[in-house]
C-alpha cells in the first residue's frame, strides 16, 4: 500500500513539509510506504478548458509541458493521497489548486481515477484561513468519489515561519492521529 502527499507550498521543507511528514510517519510506522512530492519550483499551470482529456480518455492531461502527468500516475497508482497547503490569501496555494483542477478533470474523464481511494488535506497557517484551505483541498477527494480520513479536529498547523508550526502541539497530535487513522482505513479496505 502507498500514500502519495503533495506540498503546495512555494517554499520546500516549510511548516506544510513538517506537518505532511508527521501524517507520513505514522503511515511509515503501520507499514504504508510513503513518498512526499513539493512542488516549490515545479508547481503545474492551472486547467486551460481545452477539455481534450474527454476525447482522449487516457488516464493523462493534454498539457504535457510540466510535471503534471508525472504526478497524476503516481495519484492513480497510490492508494492514498494526501494533499498539503499553506494558507495564502485565505486559501490553498495557486500550485496546489492547479494539481487539483487538472487532476479532478482528467479523473472526471476516465470515470474516476480516484474512486474509493483515501484521502486527506492538511494546511499550516499563520493567521486566518486555515479551515477555507482544508475545505479547498478536500474538493478533489469528495468530487472523486474517495474516503477522506478525520482527525481530532481540522487538520491545521499553527506557524509562520520554517519550524514554528512545531510549537503547536495540539496541530502535530492532530497530524499524528491523521497518520493513525489513514493507516487504519487502509488496511480496513485492503484486508
Ligand atoms: C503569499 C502568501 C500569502 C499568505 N497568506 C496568508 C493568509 O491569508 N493567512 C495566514 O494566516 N497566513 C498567510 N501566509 C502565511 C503562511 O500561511 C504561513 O507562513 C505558513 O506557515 C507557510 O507554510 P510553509 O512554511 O509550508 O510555506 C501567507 C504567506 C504567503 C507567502
Amino acid at each position: 500500500m502507498k500514500v502519495i502527499a503533495f506540498n503546495g507550498s512555494g517554499r520546500k521543507d516549510g511548516n506544510t513539509a513538517i506537518l505532511l511528514k508527521v501524517v507520513l510517519g505514522e503511515l511509515s510506522n503501520e507499514g504504508i510506504e510513503t513518498e512526499l512530492i513539493q512542488l516549490a519550483g515545479k508547481s503545474p499551470q492551472g486547467c486551460i478548458a481545452c477539455y481534450k482529456c474527454f476525447e482522449n480518455k487516457d488516464q493523462k492531461c493534454a498539457v504535457s509541458t510540466d510535471s503534471l502527468n508525472e504526478y497524476l500516475a503516481k495519484m492513480i497508482e497510490a492508494d492514498g493521497i494526501l494533499l498539503g497547503s499553506p494558507v495564502y490569501f485565505t486559501d490553498a496555494t495557486a500550485g496546489i489548486k492547479a494539481l487539483i483542477e487538472r487532476c479532478g478533470m482528467v479523473s472526471a474523464a476516465n470515470g474516476g481515477l480516484f474512486k474509493r481511494k483515501v484521502g486527506a488535506a492538511v494546511a499550516a497557517v499563520r493567521r486566518a484561513g486555515a479551515v477555507r484551505t482544508f475545505d479547498t483541498l478536500n474538493h478533489l477527494f469528495q468530487h472523486g468519489q474517495m474516503f477522506i480520513v478525520g482527525s481530532t479536529y481540522w487538520n491545521v498547523g499553527i506557524g509562520r515561519d520554517p519550524g514554528q508550526v512545531k510549537e503547536d502541539a495540539e496541530g502535530i497530535r492532530t497530524m499524528q492521529n491523521l497518520g493513525k487513522n489513514m493507516a487504519w482505513l487502509l488496511k480496513k479496505i485492503h484486508d
